[in-house]
């Protein structure tokens, strides 16, 4: 599993991240949710190796990864789709997937394979990324993240700027996703879209963890939810 133990994070003079665990479980999806503000996209950004983690520690599998650079994250099985990330827009829809394999020896495999997960993809293939639809483009983005084999994926904000008709479309994608083995963490503003397919939930406030139960349980509690939108103390 990927373990998240009492992780502390810092942006400029401030805790923005304080003390934070959670256990995200391969083969589920785990909701991470909280108000503007929480700390959920520095969270991922520390993940990722992007944010220096100045507290505590994460285990992906057993191995420490806190303190590794980027790419070396990404091999050692976790990857991230980091708030508003940006295809390479003057590249092919193609050529964005290949640039995010890691195993070069399985290109032609690991591109059917993604394609197969998205086929409307298949179809874009030498499309220029940047001249593709917004919900094209985030499913590129997912593309690409799964393009590396994770054993671990985190998406932050999966509708952001995208039609509800795209996101009902990509939720199912990272459903199956997850039925195949992988570990998801998912941050979603729109909490009934996230906690439709996950197993767990995590509600965050101002950098802690306020609620941490099952989907299903949060989905029948207007008042952590409530909490989740407002921002203040949940429960
Ligand atoms: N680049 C930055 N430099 C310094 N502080 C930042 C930076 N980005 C965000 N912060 C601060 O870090 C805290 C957590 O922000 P973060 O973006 O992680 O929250 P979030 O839960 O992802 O919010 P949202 O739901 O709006 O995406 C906030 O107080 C924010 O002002
Ligand atoms: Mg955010």
């Amino acid at each position: 599993m990927l373990s998240i133990e009492d992780v502390t994070v810092r942006r400029g003079n401030k805790e923005v991240v304080r003390s934070f665990s959670l256990q995200v479980n391969p083969g589920e999806v785990t909701a991470l949710l909280g108000a503007n503000g929480a700390g959920k996209s520095s969270l991922v950004l520390a993940l990722a190796g992007r944010l220096p983690v100045s507290g505590g520690a994460v285990t992906l599998d057993g191995a420490k990864i806190n303190g590794l650079r980027p790419n070396r994250v990404r091999r050692a099985g976790l990857a991230a789709v980091p708030e508003g990330h940006k295809v390479l827009g003057s590249m092919t829809v193609h050529d964005n997937i290949l640039a995010a394999i890691l195993e070069t020896h399985r290109e032609s495999a690991i591109v059917d394979e993604v394609f197969e997960v998205f086929p409307e993809l298949a179809g874009l293939s030498e499309q220029q990324a940047g001249a593709i639809s917004g919900g094209q483009q985030q499913m590129l983005a997912i593309a690409q993240a799964l393009a590396s084999d994770p054993k671990y994926l985190l998406i932050d904000e999966l509708s952001l700027g995208l039609a509800p008709i795209i996101v009902a479309r990509l939720a199912p994608v990272l459903a199956e996703i997850a039925k195949g083995g992988v570990g998801v963490l998912l941050i979603e503003q729109f909490a009934t879209v996230a906690l439709a397919i996950s197993r767990r939930a995590a509600v965050m406030d101002r950098g802690e963890l306020a609620w941490l139960g099952e989907a299903v349980e949060l989905a029948d509690n207007p008042e952590v939810l409530h909490g989740v939108y407002l921002g203040g103390s949940v429960a």
